[in-house]
């Protein structure tokens, strides 16, 4: 059969790479992207697809439901990939609902319009939500997260995506939707929105600015490169069996300072400034409110059961990503203006 996948979330940062990878590697899919085009979304992101004949975008709040009707009826969707989702923990602490509207909200209100338009035959269609490894919580002695173990979210948003992953998994018990769901762990490239850590201190280095590390920077995070993320997503929605999950992660954890001290390093070498020069920048700041200590990514099922692996290594995938910021002020300017200097000002008291 025809695809004519949508894909929600296309304009944010995950979203633009599987677009991408999407319209460019299936000509002969019909690839929809839908986007609201909050603070987060951004059509410069997909510049190199825009002109592309398999490619369509569409401007909607995945909370309207009659909007998405009409798309679903204009484009006959055939398979729907959700990644459209408020993604920042600390907007999540300063406004929790418009977690629920969007996050939960929004794709219940999605499940039910994909749910009735393929009621007819709803075994030939596939719902893919795109969730993250914030859901199962913190660890703190130590392992990894693998794909049963327990929900634990801790924060607002963490726990608006547990919300949308439990009722996607309920679609498919109740009314029988073919659907796959996969958690991954923190993303880092090209497109990253400044307001997480990575292209932030990414941009603070470069003008001189300090560089909030909340608490003592001992948290743990498992950074993958996001087109990785994009061929997983691709392996999942092509090879995955409806009705799993599949962590998706690169085994590749540091603590917060480390990677700052690294952006630093790195930073000086390409500016050329002395070195030790931009570590001066580094600024203890007030922790985050019930930060998460530690996630890990246990990524062997996607591994061993769909073959799917990092292509990247770490050190390689950091160098690409300060070079593709240095290289893109102008993408820079543009997401940094406007309410970015507001939300800054009031998160950092700065
Ligand atoms: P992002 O914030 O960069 O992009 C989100 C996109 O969704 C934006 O284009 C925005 O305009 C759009 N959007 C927001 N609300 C909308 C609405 N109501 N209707 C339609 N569109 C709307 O997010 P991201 O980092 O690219 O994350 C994408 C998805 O992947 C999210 O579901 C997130 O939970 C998940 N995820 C992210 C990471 C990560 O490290 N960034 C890791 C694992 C999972
Ligand atoms: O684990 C996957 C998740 O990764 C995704 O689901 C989220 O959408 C994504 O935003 C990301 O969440 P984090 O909270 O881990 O990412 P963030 O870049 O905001 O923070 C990374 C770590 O750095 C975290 O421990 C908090 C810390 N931090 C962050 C900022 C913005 C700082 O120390 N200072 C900062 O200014």
């Amino acid at each position: 059969m025809h695809k004519s996948i949508l894909i929600t979330g296309g304009a944010g940062f995950i979203g633009s790479h599987v677009v991408q990878l999407f319209v460019d590697k299936y000509p002969d899919y019909k690839i929809i992207n839908l986007d609201a085009l909050t603070y987060a979304g951004n059509l410069e992101n997909l510049k190199s697809v825009q002109e592309a004949s398999n490619y369509f975008f569409e401007k909607a709040d995945i909370q309207d439901a009659d909007l998405l009707k009409e798309i679903f009826e204009k484009h006959q969707i055939t398979d729907v990939i959700h990644l459209a989702a408020e993604s920042h923990v600390d907007r999540s602490i300063t406004d929790p609902l418009a977690f629920v509207k969007t996050n939960v909200f929004g794709t219940v209100n999605l499940l039910n319009v994909a749910k009735e338009f393929w009621k007819e035959n709803l075994q030939d269609h596939l719902f893919y939500h795109v969730s993250t490894d914030e859901v199962y919580g913190s660890l703190h002695d130590g392992g990894f997260f693998v794909e049963t173990t327990p929900y634990d979210p801790q924060s607002p948003y963490s726990a608006s995506k547990a919300a949308s992953d439990h009722f996607v998994r309920a679609y498919a018990n109740t009314y029988k939707m073919r659907t796959v769901v996969s958690n991954c762990s923190n993303n880092y490239g090209p497109n990253h929105f400044p307001e997480k850590l990575i292209p932030l201190c990414i941009n603070n280095i470069k003008n001189n600015k300090p560089l909030p590390i909340y608490g003592k920077g001992e948290n743990v995070r498992d950074w993958l490169f996001v087109k990785d993320h994009a061929r997983a997503i691709d392996t999942v929605f092509h090879k995955g069996k409806a009705g799993e999950t599949y962590n998706i992660g690169g085994f590749n954890e540091w603590k917060n300072i480390d990677i700052v001290r690294l952006l630093c390093q790195k930073m000086d070498e390409k500016l050329g400034r002395e070195a030790g020069t931009s570590e001066q920048l580094i600024t203890f700041v007030k922790d985050r409110a019930g930060h998460d200590l530690r996630y890990a990514i246990d990524s062997s099922k996607i591994k061993n059961e769909l073959g799917w692996e990092p292509s990247l290594q770490f050190e390689e995938g950091i160098e690409l990503t300060i070079d593709w910021y240095l290289s893109n002020q102008d993408w820079l300017d543009h997401v940094t203006s406007g309410s970015y200097q507001e939300y800054y000002k009031e998160l950092y008291n700065a």
